[in-house]
């Protein structure tokens, strides 16, 4: 029955390709738009060799990947949208060009499409507010790279009718992906809970505690994380990154706790980007060397602590605040940005006392409110309870 649903996606970027790639491999009819041939072509390109690797590597057969592609209606026109059931918008993450585009397709779907939108950081209800039958429209966000990255965060927004929300739900489940589901408040779940991942890490930089090697060996090697805040950040880009926690500071009316880091923002101005230009925190040019690590396990400790406290931090306050259940915020960090455990199971095996005290000692050392402990860490510790 599902099946039958014809999926647009508007915006032939790397997300909008990659969502077309899973709505086809699901056996949808797909439309994919953009303005942009040049981007259309590089989309087709692309998706063809990503076929032909998975034909490589035997994870599927020529004759399924002829008809995956051959699902996909690669198209420069938005009229192609007028028999779709659900439209998914990723292109340019400007407000008004979203909105411009949402009162566009509303006027050529049909009055029963679902339209979403894959946006990181705008809010749901500011996009949706642009249509005249707003409550058909839903945040839909996936991970970059979307066939790969298994999670995928359903926002409703104040507009949104539960049956918007669970039709929109139910398809994307049948996608065999992980759903959680979030308030619209900035960041949704994961770039709100992963903000102190990147910031407290700079913060400790900053500090003169450890240099970019040695945080990342800590994280990675004791943390058990996939990856260190500083390759992490320069695989993502300086630029990319460093414009989230900007704007997730700016959402939060500048709460400290989302406060970004000049190291990072001159980074960002040098234009030592990452790996996509040879050079971020570390240098990426051949024959570059890796500078090494300070491999003290007491140093290690202290860091992961550090940032682990916070990431906990933020994870209760995010529950306090109902932006999501504590099942989901948990699966959210797991699935989206494969952290070892979730955070909430974490700060139970870490024990709740311990991790208010060491939030206690940040805060009463710092003066700074970026460290003040969620109320919600604090009720449970006086209750002498646990988040599981
Ligand atoms: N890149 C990520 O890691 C990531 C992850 C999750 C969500 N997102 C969100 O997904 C969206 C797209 O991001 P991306 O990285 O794929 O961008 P991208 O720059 O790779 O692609 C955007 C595409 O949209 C097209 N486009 C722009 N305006 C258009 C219009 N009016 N009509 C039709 N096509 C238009 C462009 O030609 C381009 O091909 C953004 O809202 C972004 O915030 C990105």
């Amino acid at each position: 029955m599902n099946k039958e649903i014809k999926v647009g996606v508007l915006g032939a970027g790397s997300m909008g390709s990659g969502i077309a790639q899973i709505a086809a491999t699901q056996e949808h009819q797909v439309v994919l738009v953009d303005l942009n041939d040049d981007a259309l072509a590089k989309a087709e390109a692309s998706l063809k060799k990503i076929l032909a690797r998975l034909v490589e590597k035997e994870k599927i057969n020529e004759a399924t990947s002829k008809s995956i592609i051959g699902r996909i209606k690669f198209s420069n026109n938005v009229n192609d949208f007028n028999d779709c059931g659900i439209v998914i918008e990723a292109i340019i993450e400007k407000l008004e060009v979203k909105q411009q585009v949402f009162t566009q397709l509303e006027k050529i779907v049909n009055d029963d499409c679902i339209l979403a939108s894959n946006t990181s950081s705008l809010s749901i209800a500011s996009i949706a507010s642009a249509c005249e039958k707003s409550d058909r429209v839903i945040g839909i966000h996936f991970f970059n790279p979307a066939p790969l990255m298994p999670l995928v965060e359903i926002i409703p927004a104040v507009q949104t009718t539960e049956e918007t929300k669970n039709t929109a739900r139910a398809l994307i489940d049948s996608w065999k992906k992980v759903t959680v589901l979030t308030k619209d408040t900035p960041g949704f779940i994961v770039n709100r809970v992963a903000r102190p991942f990147y910031g407290e890490a700079l913060k400790i930089y900053e500090e003169g505690i450890a240099d970019f090697a040695t945080i990342d060996w800590a994280m990675k090697e004791l943390g058990g994380f996939r990856m260190g805040p500083f390759t992490l950040m320069d695989y993502i880009g300086n630029d990319v990154n460093y414009t989230v926690t900007e704007t997730v500071f700016g959402a939060f009316y500048y709460d400290p706790r989302y406060r970004p880091s000049f190291t990072q923002k001159r980074h960002k101005e040098a234009g030592w980007f990452g790996r996509k230009n040879g050079r971020g925190f570390f240098d990426y040019s051949e024959g570059a060397e890796k500078p090494e690590p300070n491999k003290d396990e007491q140093l290690g400790a202290e860091i992961v602590n550090r940032i682990v406290v916070m990431l906990i931090n933020e994870a209760a306050d995010a529950l306090f605040l109902n932006i999501a259940t504590r099942e989901d915020i948990d699966l959210a960090m797991t699935k989206g940005v494969n952290y070892p455990c979730g955070l909430l199971e974490w700060a139970d095996e870490i024990g709740l006392e311990e991790v208010l005290l060491r939030l206690e000692f940040l805060h009463a050392e710092f003066g700074d409110d970026r460290y003040r402990p969620s109320v919600l860490l604090r009720r449970l510790v006086r209750d002498n309870k646990t988040f599981y």
